[in-house]
């Protein structure tokens, strides 16, 4: 595969000078892979980007993505994701600190997951295997878990741990590729939440791999006072926004419920047919909450394009058309045998809508859209 790994640097001198040749001796052990490294630079003031720049002319895959100025670990990491993407087309990208607390040796440990078939791949200090630095100062400690405890309530994710670790790699296809970069909240270390949060939107397949996490021995930590607060205002905003989301997918399913119960029991006395009916409702009410989700709730996923949208449209047919076919098929079995009253008809519709309900979820959510997120445009239609 192809891989770059992007590792960010401010005042990183020291560390940069020993972490090139170790990167390059590990890389040399797996030539399966292709490895380039891209340094994003925050303008250090020391000599981070000569030292990079020296290691330029002497390793062709090592890059410098140079800075005019500091700006913060996300804002860094999106600049330099969006250059790997266009120059190197990865298959995979890998985040990484340069002060060597992430052991290089773990950088095809990640890798090796994404092989296997993961998108997501995290380097866990809190599962089984992981850990912090034993004699991280109390305070930094209860920040680390405490955040991480906090945002699996907040976010109510429950499989992982370790949110806000440095150590990552994600598969571009399908992926990063369909993230729009410049929508990531935060440009400090908390954009780490909003990226993964996105991925598993997008429902990437997650892994987390236990990573020992050293300790720092040159240099000094960047991590600043305002990223607890950071963090915490990113964990709120993703709540937020997918509350709005929630309530929107709610608002869209129970408007094509009434579309579709209204126009049932209008057209059965019109027609004086509960099968007829049934069929003409049912289709109806998919193409109200096709045009509500399209148009409103999933806005900011809408389709364009004619084509485009006609083939997803007759997709998300044929599949909502499934459980209308048997409602249909129940109801005009029920008025067959005990009559073609109000009750009657709308009792079997009632049924074939519960049913519609547990077909839509189990299709949308896990079949068609694994992560099972009610943002999905078609987990829709009750
Ligand atoms: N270009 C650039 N710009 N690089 C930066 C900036 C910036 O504004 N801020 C930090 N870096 C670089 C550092 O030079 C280092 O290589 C890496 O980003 C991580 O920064 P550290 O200062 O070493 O962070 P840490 O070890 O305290 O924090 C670790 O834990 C956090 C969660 O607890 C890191 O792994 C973080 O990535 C992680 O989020
Ligand atoms: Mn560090």
């Amino acid at each position: 595969m192809n891989i770059v790994v992007v590792i960010p640097t401010y005042n990183e001198a020291e560390n940069v000078a020993r972490l090139i040749p170790v990167l390059e001796e590990e890389f040399a052990q797996h030539s399966n892979h292709t490895f380039n490294v891209l340094f994003v630079d925050g303008n250090s003031s020391d000599k981070t980007s000569e030292i990079i720049k020296a290691a330029e002319t002497t390793n062709p895959n090592v890059f410098l993505l140079q800075e005019e100025k500091k700006s913060g670990l996300g804002s860094a990491y999106i600049k330099a994701f969006k250059y790997a993407l266009q120059k190197f087309q990865p298959d995979v990208l890998v985040e990484m600190d340069a002060d060597l607390q992430h052991d290089p040796k773990d950088v095809v440990r990640l890798v090796n997951e994404i092989e296997n078939g993961s998108d997501y791949v995290i380097g866990s200090r809190f599962t089984k295997g992981g850990s912090i630095p034993q004699n991280w100062a109390l305070y930094r400690k209860f920040l680390s878990v405490g955040g991480n405890i906090f945002t699996r309530v907040v976010l109510n994710i429950y499989n992982i741990h370790d949110f806000t670790s440095g150590f990552k790699a994600s598969r571009v296809k399908g992926f990063v590729d369909q993230i729009n970069l410049d929508q990531v909240l935060s440009g400090g270390f908390a954009y780490k939440i909003d990226l993964l949060f996105r991925m598993r939107k997008l429902g990437a397949k997650f892994k987390e791999v236990p990573i020992v996490f050293g300790l720092r021995d040159r240099g000094d930590s960047k991590m600043e006072k305002n990223n607890v607060l950071d963090s915490l205002k990113v964990v709120l905003l993703i709540r937020f926004r997918e509350s709005q989301s929630f309530l929107k997918f709610l608002v869209v399913g129970f408007t094509g419920l009434f579309v579709d119960a209204a126009t049932f029991n209008i057209s059965r006395t019109v027609l004086a047919n509960s099968t007829t009916a049934s069929m003409f409702s049912g289709t109806l009410g998919i193409l109200t909450t096709f045009i509500l989700n399209n148009y409103w709730s999933f806005n900011h996923k809408k389709i364009h394009g004619f084509s485009k949208k006609l083939t997803s449209f007759i997709k998300y047919f044929v599949t909502s058309l499934i459980p209308i076919l048997v409602r249909t098929k129940l109801i005009s079995w029920a008025v067959f045998k005990l009559g073609d009253t109000f009750i009657i008809s709308n009792a079997a519709f009632f049924i074939g809508i519960v049913f519609g309900l547990v077909w839509n979820y189990t299709i949308y959510s896990k079949i068609i859209w694994r992560s099972g997120s009610p943002q999905n445009p078609a987990a829709k239609k009750l």
